[in-house]
């Protein structure tokens, strides 16, 4: 089959890359996609069973710091379009090995940008996408919000890496014209995020009666989006974003941990039928993750009135969606949890707890 456009997506087994795939590939059946992962310990083709026999998907496991490996790619596919979402994803990792973000999001990401760059003559309908983290804009006090305009100010291995990367593809857009595009994006929850990050590490924890480990005093504050929206954002802008502009994206929706964490609590004990309260026993204040960033919260106004994009889904009934897709896919946390996994989670939580 023919298809009229060629699409890579990096990443896409991940959390954030396998909603963006599934959209895609149903929204688009003229576009052939293409998932190029590692799989490393956080991307997992399950994320992926309902959509992995479509005519227009095919996957590549490969590494994106792998020169020749892209090269090739780019040759076989002749892709029209980037969407990079590969990465190394978590603040509490990159303070124990910072040098494996420092490979995948920058050097990773400059090789994606060369490989474009080379194999794309001519820019026309060309786009890069570089998918990025509001962590990047640093930490906020009790008021304002992260604009565009914001100026860089990261803390942690893993932003210091992802702002590398996006001032890199904003080199590429200014030096040599590749036409690029890059989001920066707040917290996303939902389905098939790996349980190290706090909602999918918790409802589990509930669930087998294991403490909830709160950093600090747990008074940080998160802006949470629902992960479909972030992927129907990133489709927007893919599609109607002006090149070398960066569009804020965020869910109106700030929660101190907290406080997050007690809805939490209520919303598994209702579902697990547990008696009120017997969830919130499970809270222990540990010692705080080093550098740990006050508050993120997103100004999304340029997205809303330039693409006329917002998030549909409100917090309660998202994280309600969230407890109950991983409380009914025992076995894909089953899966994911089994391994090395429960060894490097002790050892990584053995010195707060
Ligand atoms: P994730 O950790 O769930 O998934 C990352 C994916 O990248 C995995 O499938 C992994 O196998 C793959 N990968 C890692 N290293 C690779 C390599 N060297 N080559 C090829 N593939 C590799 O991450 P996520 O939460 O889905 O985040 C995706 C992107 O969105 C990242 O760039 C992240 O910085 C950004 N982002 C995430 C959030 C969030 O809340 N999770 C918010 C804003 C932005
Ligand atoms: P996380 O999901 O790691 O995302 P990020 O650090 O990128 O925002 O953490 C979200 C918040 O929850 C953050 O303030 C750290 C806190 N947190 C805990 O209190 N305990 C935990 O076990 C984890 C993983 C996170």
């Amino acid at each position: 089959m023919a298809f009229e456009k060629s699409i890579l997506v990096t990443g896409g087994a991940g959390f954030i890359g396998s909603h963006v795939i599934r959209l895609l590939v149903n929204k688009y059946s003229t576009y052939r996609i293409v998932n190029l992962d590692l799989l490393t310990y956080a991307g997992n083709l399950e994320n992926l069973s309902d959509i992995e026999s479509a005519d227009n998907y095919t996957f590549e496991k490969g590494d994106i710091v792998d020169t020749d490996f892209i090269n090739l790619l780019f040759e076989k596919y002749a892709f029209d379009g980037v969407i990079h979402l590969a990465a190394e994803s978590h603040v509490d990792r990159s303070i124990e090995d910072p040098m494996a973000f420092i490979k995948t999001n920058i050097l990773g990401t400059v090789n994606l940008l060369n490989a474009a760059r080379n194999s794309w003559k001519d820019f026309g309908g060309k786009r890069f996408y570089h998918v990025s983290t509001d962590e990047v804009y640093g930490s906020l006090g009790e008021t304002g919000l992260f604009t565009e305009k914001t100026p860089y100010d990261p803390r942690s291995p893993y932003s210091s890496s992802k702002a590398s990367s996006d001032h890199i593809v904003r080199a590429y857009y200014h030096t040599y014209g590749l036409p690029i595009v890059i989001s920066n994006c707040s917290n996303n929850y939902g389905p098939n995020q790996f349980p190290e990050k706090l909602l999918p590490l918790f409802i589990n924890n509930i669930k087998l009666e294991k403490q909830l480990p709160v950093y600090g005093d747990g008074k940080y504050t998160r802006d949470w989006l629902w992960v479909m929206d972030h992927a129907t954002a990133i489709d927007v802008i893919y599609h109607d974003g002006k090149n070398g502009e960066t569009y804020n994206i965020g869910g109106n929706n700030e929660w101190q941990n907290i406080d997050l964490i007690d809805v939490l609590c209520d919303i598994v004990d209702e579902e697990l039928g547990r008696e009120k309260g017997s969830s919130k026993k499970l809270i222990h204040f540990v010692k705080d993750r080093p550098g740990h960033d006050k508050r993120y919260a997103i100004d999304a106004t340029k997205i809303k009135n330039e693409l006329g994009w917002e998030p549909s889904i409100k917090s309660e009934e998202g994280l309600r969606l969230t407890v109950q897709w991983y409380l009914r896919n025992a076995e894909w946390m089953e899966n994911v949890t089994s391994g090395s996994y429960q060894k490097y989670y002790d050892k990584m939580y053995a010195h707060r707890i």
